[in-house]
């Protein structure tokens, strides 16, 4: 046995009651819940309140909570005069990112050192509602459009929409999103949590915690995928192109957007909910496109390589059937990820150790004197 775990794999760095993640059954819970009980009977408001509170809320507590997140979603002028001021062409990734760093500086709880666990609380619902206006502001910013002023009469997957869009959201479309945000609200020590969670080990502040998670789930093999997974249908452009284009992906070994995964070695149990999404949406909009050619990029993956879809493979078609811009998938999946970000923070900062791994070291092992900087 190999004594030390490329990429950290099957590495167990940390306890957490939060979700459970299993990869050979091919199941996932928050806290005890199953995603496809809270799918069904519960809203993103009570998922994020169980994931920061640990229980699920009652209808009074929901109620509280949700005005709590809805009146915290302004931002300070700054933040705003800074979204406004950005280059109209940057990554919406590397804009939130910078927002929400930026957040910390006008927020006095953004503080080093031991934690004060009501504060964080605090500091956290106002990240978790405030992200989504960076996002939609951003875009709206760059189009050119005005920046309308936050609504508290909106839950966060309507209020999104309404703040990117300018007009009251469909219920259907509501309900998707929304359902797309709960699939994707925590799932173990992926890596943006992973980082979220060994930047607040150092007793940093939760921005910096909640800074490192964004700039981690932006690369493409963990949130980017979903944008890579439009773009690929896209460049693949029909139906009758799939099976060529996935030859010759694997014949080059380049990896197929939205297939595999770390730890699920069956069927990722949130990809059923998106496909379901994504099929009613594309028959409803009369594009069955891209649903067809995901199907049957899935089909070749799994016959091939034993691999099958991951979250983002759906999610994609999802986000593009709701006219959710490509380069805005990244940080819709962020939007819902910070509840999990945040509800991690929480939960390291509880009981909380420094992370210090070791490396292998495989450089020189004899020592050699430093020779003049004239001789080398
Ligand atoms: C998610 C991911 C990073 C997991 O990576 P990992 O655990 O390190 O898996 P490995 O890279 O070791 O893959 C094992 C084998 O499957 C292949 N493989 C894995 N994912 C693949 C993909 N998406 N397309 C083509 N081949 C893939 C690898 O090339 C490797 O093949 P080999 O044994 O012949 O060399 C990887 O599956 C991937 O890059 N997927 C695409 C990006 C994506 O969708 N990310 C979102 C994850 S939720």
């Amino acid at each position: 046995m190999s004594d030390y775990a490329k990429g950290l794999e099957g590495v167990i760095a940390n306890e957490s009651a939060l979700s459970r993640v299993e990869g050979l059954a091919g199941k996932l819970s928050y806290l005890g819940y199953d995603i496809d009980d809270l799918v069904e009977h519960c809203c993103f408001g009570e998922v994020t309140y169980l994931l920061l509170k640990g229980r699920l809320p009652n209808s009074k507590e929901l109620e509280n909570f949700q005005r709590k997140l809805h009146q915290n979603r302004s931002l300070p002028p700054q933040v705003v005069d800074f979204i406004k001021a950005a280059p109209h062409d940057a990554s919406p990734m590397d804009v939130l990112r910078t927002g929400v760093s930026m957040l910390g500086l006008y927020d006095k709880r953004a503080k080093i050192g031991e934690p004060d666990h009501d504060e964080l609380y605090e500091a956290a619902i106002s990240i978790i509602a405030r992200i989504p206006v960076i996002v939609a502001y951003f875009h709206r910013a760059r189009m050119g459009l005005e920046l309308l002023p936050v609504r508290t009469d909106l839950s966060e997957a309507a209020h999104l929409l309404y703040m990117l869009n300018g007009e009251e959201p469909t219920e259907a479309a509501v309900k998707t999103l929304d359902i797309a945000y709960t699939m994707h609200a925590d799932h173990g020590m992926n890596a943006s949590t992973f980082s979220a969670r060994v930047t607040v080990a150092t007793l940093s502040d939760i921005y910096s915690g909640m800074t490192s998670a964004i700039g981690t789930l932006k690369g493409p093999l963990h949130g980017g995928a979903n944008e890579g997974v439009i773009h690929m249908l896209e460049k693949i452009g029909s139906e009758d192109k799939v099976d060529a284009y996935v030859e010759d992906c694997l014949a080059n070994k380049k990896k197929i957007m939205g297939i595999g995964h770390r730890v699920y070695k069956v069927l990722d149990p949130r990809a059923p909910h998106l496909k379901k999404m994504a099929l009613e949406l594309t028959e409803e909009l009369g594009e069955p496109k891209w649903i067809n050619m995901s199907n049957r990029i899935a089909e070749i993956m799994l016959e091939r390589k034993g691999l099958n879809a991951n979250v983002d493979f759906y999610s994609a078609t999802v986000y593009y059937s709701l006219g959710i811009p490509t380069d805005l998938f990244t940080p819709i999946f962020a939007i819902a990820r910070a509840s999990g970000w945040a509800a991690q923070i929480l939960e390291q900062l509880r009981d909380n150790r420094l992370y210090r791994p070791l490396t292998k070291y495989v450089g020189p092992q004899e020592l050699m004197p430093v020779p003049p900087l004239n001789e080398r």
